[in-house]
């Protein structure tokens, strides 16, 4: 079977992915530097897939690094995760972003290229349609950056189309995540983020688990059915198959894409609380506060476009995303960090 290299592979995604990428019969090749996940998650793999995780670590802007993986191992395809992800950390740090996102993209993109490596599956974000103008969002949507964050992932997207215009034999897949939560249904692996949670769900963890206080409601005057922001929440588990069937299409058959990865279902962020609060049986008590900058009222995907071209459709739904995470929090209450 094909070997798949993994960058940023440790992260909350990846894991996830190496883990469906192994059952779905792949060797995994995967590399980190840590710089935002922990070595704990190796251990993990090791209990979950039945085997010692075939790993290295490095910094995917260190060219040598790169080239020097590559004469190690016979790859036949990689995924790419390996980014900063934080939208208001980008705004204060954009040299940071660009240099990791767009450089490190170049490096690994250069090396695959020098060894013949040309099947390539992108992680992309919703976030590159900015305020979407229609709803739900078809991939022809426009494209609009708000953030450094959010232009890295653009740049990105650009560079793969004119690598492939430069080069047919490159094959990429281009996936834009809407808003990935919840956690393998072990309870070993899930989302740990470092310091204050940015995003929504787990930040919700940590209140019903007693490490927060009460979860800030960011605005509840949207043009919403409730008042507060709507998005469209993917169980992560849902997204890792979807790399598995991007990837799987590249290997079989000539050409291109660029796909949401969505369950075209939007949920409010008090529709989030009370299943949260359902899941856990803990209380999750908030307070309205005002809008965060930045951002939008709702986004949530149209996924006709994957299910027509990888035959993929989200199958878990919120009670079963809150579900999981709850387990993976409740039996982790400091994420990785080995009590
Ligand atoms: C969801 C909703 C908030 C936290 C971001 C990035 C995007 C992608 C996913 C990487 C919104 C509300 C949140 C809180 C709240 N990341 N909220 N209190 O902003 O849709 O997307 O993460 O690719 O690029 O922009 O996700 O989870 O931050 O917010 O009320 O403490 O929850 O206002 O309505 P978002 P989020």
């Amino acid at each position: 079977m094909p070997t798949v290299l993994l960058t940023g592979a440790t992260g909350y995604i990846a894991s996830h992915t190496w883990l469906a990428l192994q059952s779905a019969g792949y060797d995994v090749v995967g590399v980190d530097d840590f710089s935002n996940s922990s070595p704990e998650v190796l251990n993990r793999l090791h209990r979950l897939g039945g085997r010692a995780p075939v790993f290295e670590r490095l910094d995917v802007t260190d060219a040598e690094a790169m080239e020097a993986l590559l004469q190690r191992h016979r790859i036949d395809a990689a995924v790419h995760f390996a980014a900063f992800k934080a939208v208001g950390e980008s705004v204060a740090q954009p040299l940071a972003y660009y240099r990791n996102n767009v450089g490190g993209l170049v490096n690994v993109c250069s090396a695959l290229q020098r060894h013949g490596i040309r099947r390539f599956v992108f992680s992309s974000s919703a976030t590159v349609y900015g305020d979407p103008e229609h709803l739900p969002i078809t991939e022809d949507a426009r494209l609009t950056a708000t953030n450094p964050y959010g232009q890295t992932k653009l740049i990105g997207e650009t560079l793969l189309r004119d690598l492939g215009a430069s080069d047919p034999a490159w094959q990429t897949a281009i996936l834009r995540y809407f808003n990935p939560v919840g956690a393998h249904e072990s309870g070993l692996i899930g989302e740990d983020p470092r310091g204050t949670p940015n995003n929504l769900m787990p930040y919700v963890a940590q209140v019903a688990v007693g490490r927060r206080e009460f979860l800030q409601v960011f605005g509840d005057d949207y043009p919403t059915p409730d008042g507060t922001g709507v998005r469209d929440y993917i169980h992560v588990v849902d997204l890792a198959e979807g790399h598995v069937a991007a990837l799987r299409r590249l290997l079989d058959q000539p050409g291109s894409l660029t796909v949401n990865l969505g369950t075209g279902r939007g949920y409010s962020v008090l529709e989030v609380v009370r299943a949260y609060a359902a899941a856990s049986g803990r209380d999750v008590p908030y307070r309205v506060t005002p809008r965060r900058p930045g951002d939008v009222a709702a986004c949530y995907a149209d996924p006709a476009l994957a299910a027509t071209l990888l035959g993929w459709r989200a199958q878990h739904d919120l009670d079963r995303m809150c579900a999981d995470s709850w387990r993976w929090q409740s039996q982790n209450p400091n994420g990785f960090e080995t009590p």
